[in-house]
């Protein structure tokens, strides 16, 4: 069966509509990893970025959240941390805060049992960090 260009369109251009407010995935979430958070945890997210030496703590293994919590990725617990507390400034943690200019774009992720709205790069991250568990 040969359809109408014009019957096609629609369907395609809908469909991309779906493609870009879906939910993000593991590639948006490493993607996002690579531009804010390698110079402190690494490319390998062990703690070991080229600021990591220069830093008054630390920054932590990320591939062991699961592991130092029982063995379950520590979804709500992250994403808090990473997003930070916008009302805050920076100096309280040594870690930057990532919320203030995501808030404008969320997506409901599942935390906990209840869907939560959540920034939409911070939901990748997610899909992401949980990946990089060991
Ligand atoms: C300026 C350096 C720096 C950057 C950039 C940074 N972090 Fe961190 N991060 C730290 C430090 C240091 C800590 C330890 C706690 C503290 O002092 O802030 C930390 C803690 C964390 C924690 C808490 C870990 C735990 O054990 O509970 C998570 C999760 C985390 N970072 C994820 C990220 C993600 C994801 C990004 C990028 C969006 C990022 N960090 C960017 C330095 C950084």
């Amino acid at each position: 069966m040969r359809l109408p260009l014009i019957t096609i369109l629609p369907l395609v251009l809908s469909l991309a509509a779906c493609v870009e407010t879906g939910m993000p995935e593991r590639p948006e979430g490493a993607a996002f990893f690579a531009d804010n958070c390698v110079a402190c945890h690494g490319t390998s997210a062990r703690g070991d970025g080229p600021l990591a030496g220069s830093l008054a703590t630390t920054p932590p293994d990320l591939t062991l959240l699961a592991r130092n919590n029982d063995g379950r990725f520590p979804e709500t617990k992250t994403l808090a941390y990473i997003y930070g507390d916008p009302q805050e400034n920076h100096l309280t943690r040594v870690m930057p805060n990532f919320g203030k200019e995501m808030a404008l774009d969320l997506v409901p992720v599942e935390l906990d049992g209840a869907l939560t709205p959540t920034p939409r790069v911070l939901a990748g991250l997610l899909v992401y960090l949980e990946s990089i568990q060991r």
